[in-house]
């Protein structure tokens, strides 16, 4: 029997009653209304307002940009669209790094302002101090490990993480940490699948992987890449569902010659 089938609204209970019954998660990303309506309507679990919006929808090169208030902006146009999805927003860069109490005014301001309903926050260790404090004020957090594109400058280049054997042993150890300090859910990006499956047996919580195999509890995607609104953009684990940014622009093409040629609008389009 489905856990989730006849459930109204997705808490974080429900995903983990999903874990545990062997039902997978899908999740994607949203950033605005009406989107976001098309992507609850059609059953997503979790709805990610990534700071991925600094790239697919506001052009920069990296996720760095994005601002608290912008990121407040995303999540409350999702949440005026949503009726069974949680929805999770990225801290973005700078609000919650290296000092706990930031992070949770960070976290307290999304919450009060977008009426989102959990927080995610990239790195291990290093911020479990900002994880505990705003645990501690009772706010749902995930995790995101292995690819962090908040650190690109730290990396150097978005190519896959953990290889090497220190650095997965830290991504384990990492992983065992947030569960302990109570995060509802992982995300785990872009890393060898045998080492997410390893996460995923040893950790009760669901895990959410992108670019981490199939041996995870579920798979988030950039709904803009899934769509083929974004180009460029074609790592291996990528699906492409539609070829939208083709579609859109003969779309539009189409409009153009009808605009010039006059076939638009016609006698039934007007008053
Ligand atoms: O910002 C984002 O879209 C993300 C996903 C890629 C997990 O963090």
């Amino acid at each position: 029997m489905s856990v989730n089938k006849d459930v109204k609204r997705i808490t974080t209970h429900v995903l983990q009653a999903m874990k545990d019954n062997n039902e997978k998660i899908a999740m994607l990303t949203a950033y605005d209304y009406s989107m976001a309506r098309i992507l609850d309507a059609a059953g997503i679990d979790i709805l990610l307002v990534g700071d991925s919006a600094s790239n697919v929808m506001a052009g920069h090169e990296t996720t760095l940009p994005i601002t608290l208030d912008q990121m407040i902006y995303h999540a409350s146009s999702v949440v005026r669209a949503v009726k069974r999805a949680l929805i999770v927003v990225d801290l973005p860069f700078g609000s919650y790094q290296g000092n706990s109490r930031i992070a949770l005014e960070s976290t307290i301001r999304i919450m009060k302002e977008s009426g989102a309903h959990a927080v995610k926050m990239e790195g291990g260790a290093e911020v479990s101090e900002s994880i505990k404090r705003i645990l501690s004020a009772g706010v749902p957090v995930m995790g995101h490990l292995g690819l962090t594109p908040q650190s690109i400058y730290k990396f150097g280049t978005y190519t896959v993480r953990a290889r090497e054997e220190a650095e997965a042993q830290k991504l384990v150890e990492d992983a065992l940490l947030l569960q302990d300090l109570g995060c509802f859910s992982l995300v785990l990006e872009k890393i060898p699948a045998k080492l997410a499956k390893k996460v995923s047996d040893a950790l009760h919580i669901p895990i959410i992987g992108i670019g981490a195999g199939n041996d995870v509890d579920g798979q988030v995607l950039v709904t803009h890449d899934l769509l083929g609104i974004t180009k460029d953009f074609q790592p291996r684990f990528l699906r492409r569902y539609l070829n939208l940014f083709d579609d859109i622009k003969d779309a539009t093409k189409q409009y153009i010659t009808d605009v010039r040629s006059g076939d638009f609008p016609n006698e039934k389009e007007q008053y």
